[in-house]
């Protein structure tokens, strides 16, 4: 196979940006090479985690009440310094911090709003599985007398978002991220450290022939989501399905948009609204579903139209192949 044509990502997001948005200054690419930027960062870490003192956790409790991990403190890190100097975002919102941050010099002309899970699936660093990081870029007005609180600026929907995506560390690191025009993949060349384009357009299958979910929680599941995973398991839909789940959401939905299937985080007991959080982990996600040919609801509902009322409000999320995702939500 002929070596994909030498794009980096810095040059195909400047060519998405002539193409559709012709006028736009450039500092979009601008705030969207500083994600990619602090991913490298984060990818030299999580590559030489075991040899930097940085597994483990740091003896803390983040707001979600779980044990930071110190990778998660690194990769937050990364994000904010890296984000936090561009110069035209005004507000970042991240699961690690409890409120959202201004970036004090930008609060009044900044445009973007960006919120990000700087380390997803952290129960997985220690014992080397694929791990991630997931970001979600708003659009914000000029707020000249700095009165609006930073909060209003990150509780919009997930329809507005005008940028998404995730980098999977896994056996490569994998950028995925989506404009609005489609969906596009990048692998990082760790040889010359930059992100070089290896899925051009990326398209969900319509239907898959794997679900992902977390069984040992089945039994607390709603009643239809349990009657749909026995459908897919009896072969009565006419195809027999496997099941595969990583454990962190980023790996799980990489898979499923290569190839399809169905994930799913229902209501559990421990988790009656579901586990994964609306603003950075279910709307980037679903946008990225969204624009590959997919689906993403919380059983029901389309996740991008739910109003967020809390920063790490949680939702149950439904993301995959619209024949499943439609197949489901005819079950509940
Ligand atoms: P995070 O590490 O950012 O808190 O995210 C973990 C999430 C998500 O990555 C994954 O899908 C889910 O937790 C797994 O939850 P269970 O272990 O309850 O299945
Ligand atoms: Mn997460
Ligand atoms: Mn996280």
């Amino acid at each position: 196979m002929n070596p994909p044509p030498l794009l980096t990502v810095e040059q195909h997001i400047l060519e998405q940006q002539r193409r559709r948005h012709p006028h736009a200054t450039g500092e979009f690419s601008w705030l969207l090479s500083g994600i990619t930027l602090a991913c490298k960062v984060i990818s030299a870490q999580v590559r030489r985690a075991g040899l930097l003192d940085v597994l483990g956790s740091v003896g803390q409790v983040n707001v979600q009440g779980e044990a930071v991990q110190k990778l998660d403190v690194l990769a937050n890190r990364a994000l904010l310094h890296c984000l936090g100097s561009r110069g035209n975002v005004a507000v970042m919102a991240s699961e690690e911090n409890a409120e959202p941050l201004v970036a004090e010099r930008d609060r009044a002309l900044g445009r973007y709003v960006v919120i990000f899970d700087p380390l997803d699936g952290s129960s997985n660093i220690d014992v080397n599985v694929s791990v991630g990081t997931i970001f979600s870029i708003l659009r914000r007005e000029p707020d000249p007398e700095c009165r609006r609180p930073p909060l209003d600026d990150v509780l919009q929907p997930g329809y507005r978002q005008v940028a998404a995506g995730y980098v999977v560390y896994g056996s490569s690191t994998v950028l995925v991220y989506t404009t609005g025009d489609g969906v596009t993949g990048f692998t990082l060349d760790p040889s010359i450290g930059a992100f070089i384009i290896s899925h051009p357009s990326i398209r969900m299958p319509s239907c898959g022939s794997i679900y992902s979910v977390n069984e040992a929680n089945a039994e607390t599941f709603p009643e239809g989501y349990q009657r749909f995973l026995g459908h897919l398991r009896s072969g009565r839909t006419g195809r027999t399905y496997s099941s595969r789940y990583v454990g962190s959401l980023v790996a799980d939905f990489h898979r499923t948009l290569l190839k399809g299937g169905i994930f799913l985080y229902p209501p559990t007991r421990q988790h009656p609204s579901g586990k994964l959080r609306l603003l950075y982990e279910a709307n980037p996600i679903a946008f990225i579903a969204e624009q590959a040919g997919g689906l993403a609801t919380d059983g029901m509902n389309r996740i991008l139209d739910l109003q967020p009322t809390a920063l790490h409000q949680r939702t149950p999320l439904v993301v995959g192949s619209r024949e499943e995702v439609e197949l489901l939500r005819s079950f509940l």
